[in-house]
């Protein structure tokens, strides 16, 4: 009778802590079917992890009428950490963890299964993991590139033809060499060898235009505070709580346990591996990324929350002057506006690519993924459902693709496609997604022949 009551306290404290925080401390990662964690990397996230989990493909007959211009502005595809970050990664790598992890786990003192015990034992970093390739685009972003790009042309054939024509196709991209990589590979994924011809625009040293963030010091100031609800909330007990769990099951007490700041590395290791092979692997649920591990199902969505008060406060809708935010994009806007109006045959298809920060801030531009209420250090649980979720509007190689579709009445329809899925454009048809041009153009009218190297950093 004692040892069933014992059985049932231990029973009801697990289920009951399950209830709380969703934490099961004897989650398996290696033998998870599901690993639903591969769609919570905030913009580390793989494209491919998202569109493969939700069977993405853009309905071409969205529209009735006839497609006829393209104008695309993503982000560049996964990369390697900047530098700083992949030396701590090095570093914890070079670390006793994995020997730590090993003794704690003969000792009995983690609740890790097998499986994921002797894959952190016997992890090794990959040899392509070096400062000489930090910010590089990773082969993955390479192969997401190419596959979008080959996607949008079966999608729309006659419009984004596989014979290169300099008439009929304009690409820019930024300074940055992951993000000229990024563009070739969208090329190659239009034009295969013919991309080699492709002319790209010349890359301003003063781009207001693609990266208007590094050009804008009012706006610099605005988001000074930009940090400060994550790091609140990296502070409260949610996160302590999370630290507390990782540490029990990886078997750390006293005096070695570890910080959020190296299980926050390790959560880097995990979003980074499973990013840099998802797009090669032939599982839904990709290939396997040891540091997951430690982690359950939970944590992961707190830290994915950590990561979204960061942009939300940076260029979401958490900018208190969101006429500024809006503004910054008057240039890629006043491009879009033109396109859309235009009759001549010349650039009828507009690559750009750029950073996460940019198409962002064009969802806020457009009044997209707004939620009711701001999302702030106490409110987690309440924005559990939230429409600002970066690991599905922003992962990595994130995309806005507009449509327009030539009507016979005159006035066309546009379509806005968020990584190959419509999405609801305020003014537009709230069923359907599909906006008309002439609603699309009163609406954004105050970009339409402003000097945008100006009005792009003011509040007018
Ligand atoms: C999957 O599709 C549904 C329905 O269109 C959408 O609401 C949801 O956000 C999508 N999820 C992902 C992971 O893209
Ligand atoms: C990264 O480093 C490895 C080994 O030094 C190299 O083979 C690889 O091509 C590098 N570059 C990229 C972009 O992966
Ligand atoms: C982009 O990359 C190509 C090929 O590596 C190089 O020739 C070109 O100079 C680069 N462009 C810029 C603007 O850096």
């Amino acid at each position: 009778m004692k040892l069933i009551v014992l059985f049932g306290v231990l029973v009801l404290a697990i289920v009951a802590n399950a209830g709380v925080s969703m934490n099961n401390p004897f989650f398996c990662y290696t033998t998870d079917p599901i690993r639903s964690m591969t769609n919570m990397h905030s913009t580390s996230t793989s494209y491919e992890a998202i569109r493969r989990f939700n069977f993405t493909t853009v309905n071409p007959y969205i529209s009735t009428c006839t497609p006829s211009r393209f104008w695309y502005l993503g982000r560049y595809g996964g990369r390697y950490p900047h530098a700083a970050l992949m030396q701590q990664m090095i570093d914890f790598d070079e670390s006793s963890i994995q020997e730590d992890i090993e003794n704690n786990y003969n000792a009995g003192r983690t609740t890790l299964c097998r499986p994921d015990f002797e894959a952190i034992r016997d992890w090794t970093r990959g040899s392509d993991f070096n400062l000489a390739n930090a910010s590089l685009a990773t082969p993955a972003g390479v192969e997401a590139m190419e596959n979008i790009a080959g996607r949008f042309q079966r999608v729309f054939p006659d419009l984004l033809t596989s014979t290169y024509s300099a008439d009929r196709f304009l690409f820019r991209h930024t300074e940055s060499e992951r993000t000229n990589t990024s563009i070739r590979a969208f090329a190659t994924g239009l034009f295969g060898a013919g991309a080699q011809n492709v002319v790209y625009e010349e890359v301003p040293e003063v781009d207001w235009f693609l990266r208007p963030f590094d050009f804008c010091p009012e706006f610099t100031r605005e988001v000074e505070n930009w940090d400060d609800q994550r790091e609140a909330f990296r502070q409260g007990p949610e996160v302590e709580e999370m630290v507390e769990e990782v540490n029990r099951k990886l078997g750390f007490q006293g005096r070695n346990t570890l910080d959020f700041d190296t299980i926050y590395i390790m959560w880097e290791w995990c979003r980074f591996e499973t990013a840099s092979t998802f797009e090669f692997s032939d599982s839904e649920t990709g290939e396997d990324s040891t540091w997951c591990a430690p982690f359950s199902v939970a944590h992961h969505l707190l830290l994915e929350y950590y990561e979204d008060l960061g942009h939300f406060y940076f260029s979401g809708y958490g900018v208190r002057n969101q006429r500024l935010l809006e503004n910054l994009n008057c240039g890629p806007m006043q491009n879009l506006l033109e396109l859309v109006q235009s009759d001549d045959d010349i650039d009828v298809a507009r690559i750009f690519v750029s950073y996460t920060q940019e198409v962002q801030s064009m969802l806020v531009a457009l009044g997209s993924f707004r939620d009711t209420w701001p999302l702030h250090q106490h409110n987690y649980a309440q924005q559990a459902a939230r429409h600002w979720l970066t690991s599905l509007i922003a992962p990595q190689a994130s995309n806005l693709a507009v449509v327009r579709f030539d009507c016979d009445d005159e006035d066309d329809d546009l379509i806005f496609l968020l990584n190959e899925r419509p999405i609801l454009v305020p003014g537009c048809d709230q069923q359907t997604g599909v906006c008309k041009v002439s609603t699309f153009v009163d609406r954004f009218r105050r970009f339409v022949d402003a000097n945008c190297e100006e009005f792009f950093c003011s509040t007018d």
